[in-house]
């Protein structure tokens, strides 16, 4: 025991110095970058696994519609990234080998369809990997069903909490495991410096700080100190605390639930609610995401590789939609928000007003393919 004990507490000793070096470089962290002049973009295209490939290769024909032009001109670069496979990681032991976060690192921004985390075993998530070694540190997550006035946008802190250091917990073989939540100053100010921006930009008034700082004393109330420092700067927009376990209810609560706009959560509490606010919109399938950082940024779809789709050899029926909003969110990041618009009233058409073809997820509804033909025809 007295064995665990010390090597646990070097451990952690190690892990607290980690995070001290990278709360430091946070500090010191630069403005986030501004594409409207850049001469040539780099759009690196990564298939991931399960839906994955179904899914982005779709969303690439779109980008290649939309783009044609600055394609031809070669101010834009669609980069098709291999090797980021559950095969090739584990053959390779890496969330994300060397040489694929090379040539990742070597892109601006990238589309990515979902990777697969084996459960348990030391390999750690591949998202979370990304976001960590690519800095992306802001999760934005819109969702929206305009027939009830909803219009929610999430902003989840995207490498601390729970996930900085998922992978490195303490255990006594046959007695307790403990994992780490780690919140920082600099590292939450960035976040609810991104939320009340968008806010103010946007012109929303309600910003909801979410956490369980009742219980997570330390970190959770670290996040909601903080959260107000900033939303100091920013008195025209109403900052309110509110517990996850409330909110979560908040949501299926159509009395209260439209009258929400910001949301500001630590890591955990945002991937938790943010899947439930996209069922709500009518499925984890319909939800994009934005994984933004000063240097770089990731966009993806919000649902996982849907492996047992591909078991029941519904992979080709699997829905699009999601990293086609991805896909819209980048051209908006990438300083072209008249093409994110056109995608986006294109989906809007095909998915609420038209509705020719239809995708259900299964055997019954349309191909992923057919309904990407039909939204080109469209665009
Ligand atoms: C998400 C996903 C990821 C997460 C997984 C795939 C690691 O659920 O992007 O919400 O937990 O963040
Ligand atoms: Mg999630």
């Amino acid at each position: 025991m007295e064995e665990y004990i010390k090597a646990a507490a070097e451990q952690f000793e190690k892990l607290l110095r980690e995070q001290l070096v990278r709360q430091e470089a946070m500090e010191h962290g630069a403005a986030a970058r501004d594409f409207a002049g850049a001469e040539h973009i780099v759009i690196g295209v990564v298939g991931g696994d399960g839906i994955g490939p179904i899914i982005v290769r779709e969303a690439r024909r779109v980008l290649e519609k939309l783009l044609s032009e600055e394609l031809a001109s070669g101010r834009v670069e669609l980069r098709e990234i291999e090797g980021l496979t559950l095969e090739n990681r584990l053959a390779c032991g890496k969330a994300v080998p060397e040489d694929v976060l090379a040539a990742i690192k070597g892109c601006d921004v990238l589309l990515k369809g979902p990777t697969t985390t084996p459960k348990g075993g030391t390999l750690e998530s591949a998202n979370v990997t990304l976001r960590r070694e690519l800095d992306l540190y802001a999760n934005v997550r819109p969702v929206t069903v305009p027939e009830e006035g909803i219009d929610w946008i999430f902003f989840r802190e995207n490498t601390e909490g729970e996930y900085a250091l998922g992978s490195r917990g303490i255990e006594v073989p046959g007695k307790l495991t403990m994992d780490f939540k780690v919140t920082t100053d600099a590292g939450t100010r960035r976040i609810a410096r991104a939320a009340f921006e968008y806010a103010r930009a946007n012109g929303k008034k309600n910003l909801a700080i979410v956490t369980k700082a009742n219980i997570m004393k330390k970190t959770d109330g670290m996040f909601t100190r903080i959260a107000h420092e900033v939303a100091a700067d920013y008195p025209e927009i109403e900052a309110e605390d509110w517990y996850i376990d409330i909110m979560t209810a908040n949501l299926v609560n159509s009395a209260v639930r439209s009258k929400f706009q910001v949301f500001l959560l630590p890591n955990l509490y945002g991937d938790i609610l943010t899947d439930e606010a996209a069922q709500i919109q009518g499925g984890v399938g319909t939800a994009g995401s934005a994984n933004l950082g000063a240097r770089y940024a990731m966009f993806e779809a919000i649902h996982g590789s849907a492996p047992r789709k591909i078991e029941a050899g519904e992979g080709a029926y699997a829905n699009p939609a999601s990293i086609l909003k991805a896909a819209a969110m980048l051209l908006r990041h990438i300083a072209m928000p008249e093409k994110a618009e056109q995608l986006e009233a294109a989906l809007r058409l095909c998915m609420e007003e038209e509705r020719r073809v239809v995708v259900t997820g299964h055997r019954d509804g349309a191909t992923a393919q057919a309904f990407t033909d039909y939204l080109l025809e469209k665009l």
